[in-house]
C-alpha cells in the first residue's frame, strides 16, 4: 500500500509535456491556435496560385443583354426563394430533370441561382421543355396551366417595359469580376438586347457573339418589348448551352488528371 502523504506529493510535482498543456488554458489556446492556423494556410493557401477552380466546358457563353435582363427579373422577384437550378447527381432528380448540373454551367452566374428551397421545381434545365406560349401563359396565371399550382401571379410582366439604363455597363460590371465580355459585347449590348426580342434584324449577328441564342419574338407581343419578353428568354436559355453528356466526361477526364 502507497503511503497517502507520498501519494499526494507525486500529485504536486509539476506536470510535464502533454500534462502541462492539457492543464494550462493559456498555453492549450495558444498551441491550438497555431496548430489550426498551419491547417487553415494548407487549405487556402493554393487558392491564391490556381487561376480557377472551375473546369471549363464547351459551348458555356456569358448571357445575352436579353438574358441578363430576364435573370436580374428573376433575382427581383425572388423566383428563387422556390425554385433551385442546381440538380443534384441522384437518380430521381436525374430521372426528373435531367443530366446533373455541371459547376461549369454556373461558372458565369453572379450571384449563383443555385438556392436551398424548392418549393416548385428545379429550373436548371427548364429551356425548351415548354413552349413560350406555356411561359408566358404560366407566368401570368399558374393555375390556368397547372391547378394545382401555388405560384403567385406574375401577369404585370406583359405590360411592363424592359427599361435598363445601360445595357453596357452591366456587362461591364461582371466582365470586372471575370466573365469573358469582349468590347464588342459591351459596344453592342444596348443593340444586341432589342435584337433578340424583335423579328427583325441578324440573327447571324448575333450568333456570332452568343453561339445558341435564340432570337425572336417571346412574350406574343412584337409590337413592345417586355419584361417578360427578357424573362422568357432566359428561361428558354437555360440548361441549353452546354452538351451536358461530353461535357461532363470532359470534366470528369480533367478531374482524373488533377488527382
Ligand atoms: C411561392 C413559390 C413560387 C415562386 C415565388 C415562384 N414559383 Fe415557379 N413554381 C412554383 C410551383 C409550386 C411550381 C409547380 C407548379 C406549376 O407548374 O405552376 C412552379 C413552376 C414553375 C415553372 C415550371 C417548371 C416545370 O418544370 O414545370 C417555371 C418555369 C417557373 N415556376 C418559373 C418561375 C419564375 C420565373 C418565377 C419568378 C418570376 C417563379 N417561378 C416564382 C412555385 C413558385
Amino acid at each position: 500500500m502507497t503511503d497517502p502523504v507520498v501519494k499526494e506529493t507525486a500529485a504536486l510535482e509539476k506536470p510535464k509535456g502533454h500534462k502541462r498543456l492539457e492543464r494550462n488554458v493559456t498555453l492549450l489556446s495558444a498551441v491550438t491556435l497555431v496548430a489550426v492556423a498551419i491547417g487553415g494556410i494548407v487549405e487556402i493557401a493554393p487558392l491564391f496560385w490556381i487561376d480557377n477552380t472551375i473546369e471549363k466546358v464547351e459551348g458555356m457563353r456569358p448571357y445575352t443583354p436579353l438574358e441578363l435582363a430576364g435573370r436580374d427579373i428573376y433575382i427581383r422577384e425572388g423566383c428563387y426563394t422556390c425554385h433551385s437550378q442546381m440538380i443534384r447527381p441522384f437518380r430521381d432528380e436525374v430521372e426528373r430533370y435531367g443530366h446533373y448540373s455541371l459547376a461549369a454551367e454556373s461558372m458565369y452566374d453572379h450571384p449563383f441561382q443555385w438556392g436551398s428551397k424548392r418549393t416548385g421545381p428545379d429550373l436548371a434545365r427548364v429551356g425548351g421543355r415548354y413552349s413560350d406560349e406555356w411561359h408566358v401563359q404560366h407566368l401570368k396565371d399558374p393555375q390556368s396551366v397547372v391547378p394545382e399550382s401555388i405560384m403567385p401571379t406574375y401577369s404585370f410582366l406583359s405590360e411592363t417595359p424592359l427599361e435598363i439604363a445601360d445595357p453596357a455597363a452591366n456587362l461591364k460590371a461582371l466582365q470586372r469580376l471575370g466573365v469573358p465580355y469582349t468590347e464588342e459585347h459591351i459596344a453592342n449590348a444596348e443593340s444586341d438586347l432589342k435584337l433578340q426580342a424583335a423579328e427583325f434584324g441578324s440573327a447571324a449577328e448575333l450568333e456570332a457573339r452568343y453561339p445558341k441564342s435564340q432570337m425572336r419574338d417571346y412574350d406574343g407581343d412584337p409590337s413592345r418589348l417586355t419584361e417578360m419578353d427578357a424573362l422568357v428568354a432566359y428561361l428558354q436559355m437555360l440548361g441549353t448551352l452546354v452538351d451536358v453528356n461530353s461535357a461532363a466526361a470532359q470534366e470528369e477526364l480533367a478531374e482524373e488528371k488533377g488527382r
